[in-house]
């Protein structure tokens, strides 16, 4: 895909992710308190999910017919350019109340990470990038943080019932006798996106799904931090280890939540 088509893709999810993250926000600030059904051990459902997701399918179809599609909640089919989508990333954040979640677009041209945008609607943020070009949030170039010991780092770690709790047990107390400080704020594309903008040092999760985290992806390593390889897991659609760093505490963090870290970037 030529430079001209790969701009064109990332100014539409940049402004379809504003768009869809307006209609998640408005639905978020009208919701009845208790509105949401459970797919599974806590995996939320709530009906924005499937109404943002709708809204993105349509834009995408819309604009580029030709290129593939998977959502988090209606599947898809996937072609030589393929949207990854999350209409809701922090579900369960946005179920219980908590204005902590987004939008995430992303973009795999033959398996590789091209771009992704990132829609925070309730802090007016968006995050966009594109692999080569940099990292922004709200237009401005992001950088990941300089931080160089993880006596001084926080690291998000995520959790799903996909791996027993004895696994994310060990790892928080690795991390956590490391010396780094231990965050989780229930969305894991935004712990990918605040990696990139410095406002955390690391995100670790061992089983998690490529909506969540493609164009995180991009985003970290536009902005200079370091990436796992999540793409070249055999499995990553079902789910495979992702891990972001800033790099300065990158492969310490790598050996200590046994997740290697990419040696060619995304
Ligand atoms: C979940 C969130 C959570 C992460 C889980 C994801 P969802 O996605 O990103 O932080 O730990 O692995 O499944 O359900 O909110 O879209």
């Amino acid at each position: 895909m030529d430079d001209r088509a790969l701009n064109l893709r990332l100014h539409a999810a940049c402004s379809i992710a504003a768009e869809a993250g307006a209609l998640a926000r408005h639905l978020f600030l009208n919701r009845p308190q208790g509105d949401y059904a459970l797919k599974g051990p806590q995996d939320y459902l709530t009906e924005a999910d499937g109404a943002v997701e709708a809204l993105v399918r349509e834009r995408l179809a819309t604009v580029f017919p030709d290129d593939g599609m998977i959502g988090e909640e209606t599947g898809g089919s996937s072609a030589a350019a393929t949207w990854i989508v999350d209409p809701i990333d922090g579900t369960a954040n946005f179920a219980r109340g908590v204005p902590h979640f987004c939008v995430s677009i992303g973009l795999l041209v033959n398996g590789r990470p091209e771009l992704g945008a990132i829609a925070a609607p309730m802090q007016n943020e968006l995050y966009a990038a594109r692999r080569s070009r940099g990292a922004t949030l709200n237009g401005r170039p992001i950088r990941a943080a300089a931080t160089g010991a993880l006596s001084e780092a926080v690291v998000e770690l995520g959790w799903s019932p996909r791996r027993p709790a004895a696994d994310y047990l060990t790892m928080t107390e690795r991390v956590l006798a490391s010396g780094a400080s231990v965050r989780r704020a229930g969305s894991g594309t935004l712990g990918l996106a605040y990696v990139a903008a410095g406002r955390s040092d690391g995100y670790a999760e061992l089983n998690i799904r490529a909506w969540d985290v493609l164009a995180g992806l991009v985003l970290v390593a536009e902005a200079g931090g370091l990436v796992n390889d999540f793409f070249a897991a055999p499995d990553w659609l079902t789910g495979a280890p992702v891990l972001v760093a800033a790099p300065g505490i990158g492969a310490a963090l790598s050996e200590i939540v046994g997740i290697p870290l990419s040696t060619a970037g995304s």
